[in-house]
């Protein structure tokens, strides 16, 4: 049946509206975003209406999660084309509250999550605050939906880790779903962030997508030479244009560097390029001996 796209921004009216669904004992699944959604969005809110029958999308661009020097004023905002691809996607409820409804008292003053262990590594090296800012919105976005199941894009591999984490140790009675990623024909992941590149960026982009799958192929085929895999990637990237901030093999379970009993890795990399600074990832299964 065709929904009909309500836009709550108030969190005590999203509270209401999730209590009548929950008396009627009916699941809910929730996407959390910060707007400017793409098809990579499109198939997390696919994904959630299989999961539950209802479906809540939110939009924030959470100021926390941005560096003093990043991009927060310049992130792309699209609302009406956001509320077009919702009803499209025949989703129930929009949430876009305003920044006094998620920091009630302010950025300074909210209480924080960290993930120790996490929060610090790979991305969190370069972006300091960053998974601090990504965990404490995204655990007030859940408390303040409480859904059976949260998705999130696989793209953002150490959000999603650090998110699973937080929910485990915060003791969250939800389920934390990895959707995997979306790509353009080309490889390249979608990301709200490649609007930022000119044609010529774009044009090299899928570099990023080709050269962790040439990592994954020597991975597979059993090579162990992690440094030597990474210094190609690395260099792979800087001559395609790239300016990279790492590109690294780690244990898809832990993120840290791999051990002899790791068998499920994963390459990440994140690499700026223009405006732009890209992430993605895949993930690479060894041989066993
Ligand atoms: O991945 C994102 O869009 C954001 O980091 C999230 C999870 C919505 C938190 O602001």
């Amino acid at each position: 049946m065709a929904k009909t796209l309500e836009v709550v921004v108030r969190p005590h009216e999203l509270r209401e509206r999730v209590a009548q669904w929950r008396r009627k004992g009916e699941r809910i699944a929730f996407v959390p975003t910060m707007g400017n959604l793409h098809a990579g969005h499109g198939s997390l809110v696919s994904k959630a209406s299989e999961l539950a029958e209802h479906v809540i999308v939110s939009i924030f661009v959470n100021p926390l999660q941005f560096g003093p020097n990043e991009d927060f004023a310049a992130y792309p905002r699209t609302p009406e084309d956001d509320r077009e691809l919702l009803r499209s996607l025949n989703v129930e409820v929009l949430f876009a509250p305003e920044v006094d409804d998620i920091y009630p008292r302010g950025q300074e003053t909210t209480a924080r999550v960290h993930v120790p262990g996490l929060e610090d590594i790979l991305c969190g090296a370069f972006r300091p605050g960053h998974f601090m800012g990504v965990a404490t919105v995204v655990t007030k976005l859940l408390n303040l939906v409480q859904p059976d199941v949260a998705l999130f894009g696989e793209k953002d591999f150490q959000q999603l880790m650090i998110i699973r984490r937080a929910a485990i140790d915060l003791c969250m009675p939800i389920e934390i779903v990895g959707v995997p990623t979306a790509r353009e024909k080309d490889g390249l992941a979608m990301s709200s962030r490649n609007r930022y590149l000119l044609p010529e960026q774009r044009a090299v982009a899928p570099q990023i997508f080709a050269a962790l799958d040439r990592a994954r192929v020597a991975l597979e085929a059993g090579s162990t030479d992690y440094a030597a895999l990474e210094q190609a990637g690395t260099e792979a990237l800087q001559k395609a244009g790239f300016r990279p901030d790492y590109f690294a093999i780690r244990d898809a379970h832990s993120l840290q560097m791999p051990n002899g009993e790791s068998n499920d890795l994963v390459i990440v990399t994140a690499a700026r390029i223009g405006r732009a600074r890209l992430i993605d990832n895949v993930r690479a299964k060894r041989p066993s001996k």
